[in-house]
């Protein structure tokens, strides 16, 4: 038997034998005796009644164990032109001082902290020195605009928010502080402090009471040690795009996190400390989280943040600079980002000359990795590439191929097999299993493994119903696909509004919300659609209230301003009527199969043909 066969069986009859192994990589103060608590399942908790601190297994421990002057972080900005590096050491000394400078504004253990700041190495900082507080964190994308900032605000209602005045993009400064300030107006609830990382591109105005810099913060703090915490107490909540406009709290516990982190570090991505392990993603997003921040730390690994895109800063060799500056060993980011290079440089002409041999191995996740990137990508590296599924809610792999435990050979189209811990099922729509090479509904059975959400914040009543309601026993992933007769995975796309855009995660119902709001909109509706660089980008239907106006532009514009740039609907069509079912139900399948350019057959059950006709062209891709 392989070594994965026989990690993963192990991990399925034997799971508790499995994870209090994987424990004894973390340091804890009180060490687990109880592995599962199932007391008040379908909600599990790992690792009851034993305590550590995050921070501490990401930092300190290290600085204990000879790693001081190893290389922790590197931040890699070609938006300011600025390299700088921290060690184990100075990350400490900079986190505890920070941690220092939260205490004084109050922040104590189960407190929240909103975090919405550029790539910088004070995000970062901030998320550790929650982390060493006790208290949770909530990093909001710096795409995301005032509406979807200030849901996040009211939902966790944080004692401190930490912002950075502004971010930079491709040729431009995005100033956050607009932002900021519109979306405090928007919430009900007010935090006491915000600190702002003043940055010399757009340094923000405070408010005079409620804003203090960076530098004012720090000056004279403290530095705070760890406070130890409850392996089940929260480390991190993180919004993500559900079927409604309001996003979802995913919770991260701190002892199941900590130990399906690190084990899937070594296990899966094949890494080793001291080695230096890079996640082209953005700290707002769960990448960021688990494989920017938290894995490669507690790993004892260097980590890379990454201030830049795939192209344009300055072009398409950006990557293959990057590894071979830092002598990247793994790298990992999402396969719209892989098919932005390939746009820009067919062959590869960007690569030659450059120094790859650090490089062993590429992960690509967050979205479908469609085969011609794959192969696009292993014929130009010459090194595997290894498509990993999973989600925000799940927060490490729940299928790939695990290479530190075994190369298992990857396939074309398929993010390979189960990962130990997570029992998978394809259904159909009666909860029974489908056999291999039909499709269906991806479960997980319950419990899930260590790492994956506990349940929703403050509520348990919205985790159950969204995730664990259609089928007994098990957790809806809201992906479909297939296994093969090998047992190989394949993900073929959600079967709910949530859509990936450039392999950012977003919801079409969200964007009708916004779009509903606007005073001259009657009926609308967001769909999905293919897109070959982005995979898919949102469209817009949208029928006005008779005798109003409202421009595409206009519209275009209002959801921007209030979700934030990477809402990216930037196709709204104005229309006379939208095709609907006899019950009133709006036919957006229909309409996305045509957009998609496949000849839809007319349903049944709709109310009117006629409607369905004449957006036929309006729907049709452009060529
Ligand atoms: N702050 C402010 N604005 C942001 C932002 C941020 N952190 N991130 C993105 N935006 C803006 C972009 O500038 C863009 O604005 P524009 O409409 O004025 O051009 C808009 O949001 C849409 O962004 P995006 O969809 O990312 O498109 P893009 O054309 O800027 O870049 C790629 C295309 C492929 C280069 C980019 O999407 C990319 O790098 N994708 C990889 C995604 C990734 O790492 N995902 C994480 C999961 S692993
Ligand atoms: P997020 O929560 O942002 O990580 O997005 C999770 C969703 O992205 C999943 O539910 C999938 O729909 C999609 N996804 C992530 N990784 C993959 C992959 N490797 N293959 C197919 N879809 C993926």
């Amino acid at each position: 038997m392989g070594a994965y066969r026989e990690a993963y069986e192990r991990s399925i009859t034997n799971p508790t034998g499995f994870w209090r192994d994987a424990a004894t990589a973390i340091d804890w103060i009180e060490p687990p005796d109880r592995i599962l608590d199932d007391s008040e399942a379908p909600i599990f908790r790992w690792f009851p009644g034993a305590t550590l601190n995050t921070c501490h297994n990401a930092l300190d421990r290290h600085v204990q164990n000879g790693r001081g002057d190893q290389t922790a972080l590197i931040h890699d900005s070609p938006a300011t032109g600025v390299v700088r590096t921290f060690t184990y050491r100075e990350l400490r000394d900079e986190v505890a001082l920070f941690a220092g400078a939260l205490r004084r504004l109050g922040v104590d253990r189960g407190d929240r902290v909103v975090i919405y700041m550029a790539m910088v190495p004070e995000a970062v900082v901030a998320m550790l020195a929650c982390a060493r507080l006790g208290a949770v964190h909530s990093v909001v994308f710096g795409g995301f605009g005032a509406r979807e900032l200030a849901a996040r605000i009211d939902d966790a209602q944080p004692r401190v928010i930490v912002a950075s005045s502004c971010g930079l993009e491709a040729g431009r400064v995005v100033p956050y502080q607009p932002m900021l300030d519109a979306a405090l107006a928007e919430a009900a609830h007010t935090p006491t402090h915000c600190v702002i990382l003043q940055r010399p591109q757009a340094p923000a105005t405070l408010l005079p009471g409620r804003d203090l810099t960076w530098t004012d913060a720090v000056a004279g703090a403290e530095p705070a040690g760890c406070v130890p915490v409850s392996a089940t107490d929260p480390l991190y909540i993180l919004y993500t795009s559900g079927t409604t406009g309001r996003p979802k709290g995913v919770v991260r516990d701190n002892g199941g996190h900590a130990v399906a982190v690190a084990w899937s570090m070594e296990n899966i991505f094949g890494v080793r400390a001291g080695e230096v392990f890079w996640a082209a993603s953005d700290v707002g997003w769960v990448v960021g989280h688990s494989y920017i921040v938290y894995g490669p730390l507690l790993l004892g690994a260097t980590t890379v943040l990454y201030e830049g895109k795939p192209v344009g800063t300055p072009d398409a060799g950006a990557f293959w600079r990057v590894v071979e500056q830092h002598r990247v060993a793994a790298m990992f980011t999402a396969p719209t980002a892989i098919r932005a290079v390939r746009k820009e440089d067919p062959e590869g002409k960007l690569l030659s000359g450059r120094d790859m041999s650090s490089l062993r191995l590429l992960f690509l996740a967050g979205e479908r990795l469609d085969t011609r990137t794959y192969e696009w990508a292993g014929e130009l590296l010459g090194i595997p590439v290894i498509d990993n599924w999973w989600q925000t809610e799940t927060g490490w792999p729940i299928a790939a191929s695990p290479r530190g435990l075994e190369a298992l050979p990857t396939r074309p189209g398929s993010p390979s097999v189960p990962m130990p811990g997570y029992r998978v099922r394809v259904v159909a729509p009666d909860g029974s299993d489908v056999e291999p090479g039909r499709e269906g509904a991806i479960v997980l059975d319950l419990p899930l493994p260590p790492g994956c959400l506990p349940t929703l914040w403050r509520d348990d009543e919205r985790y159950v119903r969204s995730y664990l309601s259609a089928f007994q026993g098990a957790y809806l992933t809201g992906d479909g696909g297939m296994f093969d007769a090998d047992g190989y995975l394949y993900v073929l796309g959600r079967t709910d509004d949530v859509i990936n855009v450039a392999g950012h995660r977003l919801s079409t119902g969200s964007m009708e919300e916004v779009l509903a709001a606007h005073p001259a909109v009657a009926e609308c509706a967001v769909i999905a659609v293919a897109d070959e660089l982005k995979g898919q980008v949102p469209r817009g239907l949208v029928v006005l209230r008779d005798g109003d106006a409202a421009s595409p532009a206009e519209l275009v514009a209002w959801v921007r301003e209030r979700l934030g740039p990477v809402a990216a609907l930037r196709r709204i069509d104005v229309v006379a009527a939208l095709p609907k079912t006899r019950s009133g139900k709006i036919l957006r399948g229909t309409m996305r199969g045509i957009a998609d350019g496949r000849d839809e057959p007319v349903p049944a059950t709709i109310e009117n043909p006629a409607v369905l006709d004449a957006l036929r062209p309006v729907l049709r891709p452009r060529r």
